[in-house]
């Protein structure tokens, strides 16, 4: 029995002017007409045995009950009045599953793409017999280069063909520590997708961060139902926050890695968006309306008014109704610094 969770609570800032706190990365259309969020919901139907259960925001559930509709399913919706990261997110899953079965999580974020999804299926596949007898299953991305956005795993001894264990997880580490590691060999990027049995995570959080086990477990006693969502008072704000990565993964003995390809891509920034998008003939990914004359390599995207390019290249530019983004591709990750500028001013 397979149990999708979709984690979808996070703002994804380095997407900004698009991805706004009100209006996140997960739910913005793509240039196939979906959303990553729709996408993750695909995946799910195509490798669960059951509905999905989905923890996000109160912010966003209309955004995922219109999602839910337009892909024509159902899941459990559970809400969080605040974020407390990854970690707490999946307990309340776990807390969710188990109220019908132990059954294998396969947790999901919603910000991620895959090329070819069915190579993701084929490695979920491989993992199951792993995951049953109690592992908690990572699954690894062939490092390309030193990104220290990541989690690191280190391959250790061999369980099945497959799949190994993990003898060391170090979640986004100095660029020297990344670097290090890529000419070591031997390691993964971890692409933030997990398999494994409910009772094994809460076994391994109650051990590990005991403080969010509590919280979590006192949060999840004190559920409401609302229309069709599951909601939790604001004492889940007393738990702490912290992620998976963090607070689990680093510490257990009782880590597994499958590696995994499918041309898998973090969709964190635009200069992801601009990978994976079709170009044009001088390489231009050119969303909405826009018009180029002597441009290369630049990604544009508009929403309502017309971009107009002349003789530039390697940009991102980015256009809302009330802000325009202009950067230098390569530098798309620092767009997260201007939202913090952002916030300090408010
Ligand atoms: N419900 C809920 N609540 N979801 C959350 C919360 C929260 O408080 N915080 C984050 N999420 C969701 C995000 O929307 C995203 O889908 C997923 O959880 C992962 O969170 P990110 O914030 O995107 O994590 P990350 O990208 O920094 O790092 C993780 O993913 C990397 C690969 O993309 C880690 O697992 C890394 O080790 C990994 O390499
Ligand atoms: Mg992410």
């Amino acid at each position: 029995e397979i149990q999708p969770v979709i984690l979808s609570g996070g703002a994804g800032t380095r997407l900004w002017p698009l991805s706004r706190t009100k209006y996140p990365k997960q739910f913005v259309k793509l240039s196939n007409g979906k959303t990553l969020f729709s996408e993750t919901l695909e995946r799910s139907a195509a490798i669960g045995t059951n509905d999905p259960i989905i923890i996000s925001n109160e912010k966003y559930r209309f955004y995922i009950q219109e999602s839910l509709i337009e892909e024509k399913q159902k899941g459990d919706i559970i809400l969080e009045p605040i974020g407390r990261n990854t970690a707490p997110a999946i307990a309340l899953a776990a807390f969710a599953t188990l109220e019908k079965s132990d059954a294998l999580m396969l947790v999901m974020p919603s910000d991620h793409r895959f090329l070819y999804p069915e190579d993701f299926y084929a490695s979920v596949s491989k993992a199951v017999s792993a995951a049953e007898k109690g592992y908690l299953v990572t699954f690894g991305v062939n490092p390309t280069s030193p990104k220290t956005g990541y989690g690191y795993i280190r391959r250790g001894d061999v369980l099945s063909d497959d799949i190994c264990k993990v003898s060391r997880f170090l979640e986004k580490p100095e660029k020297a520590t990344a670097e290090a590691m890529l000419k070591a060999g031997g390691h993964y990027w971890n692409s933030g997708i997990f398999f494994f049995k409910a009772s094994v995570y809460l076994k391994e959080l109650e051990k590990y961060a005991p403080t969010i086990y509590r919280g979590v477990a006192s949060a999840w006693n004190k559920r409401f139902r609302d229309l069709s969502f599951i909601r939790l008072g604001e004492s889940f704000s007393l738990c702490p926050s912290d992620s998976i990565d963090y607070a689990v993964l680093e510490h257990t003995d009782k880590a597994a890695v499958v590696p995994m390809d499918g041309g898998w891509n973090d969709m964190g920034s635009w200069e992801a968006f601009y990978e994976v998008s079709k170009k044009d003939s001088s390489d231009n990914v050119c969303v909405g309306s826009v018009m180029t004359e002597n441009t290369g390599n630049c990604y544009l995207r508009s929403s309502g008014r017309l971009i107009a390019t002349v003789g530039v290249s390697n940009l991102a530019v980015v256009e809302t109704k009330d802000a325009v983004l202009v950067a230098d591709r390569s530098r798309s990750q620092d767009v997260k610094k201007i939202v913090d500028q952002l916030k300090l001013e408010k």
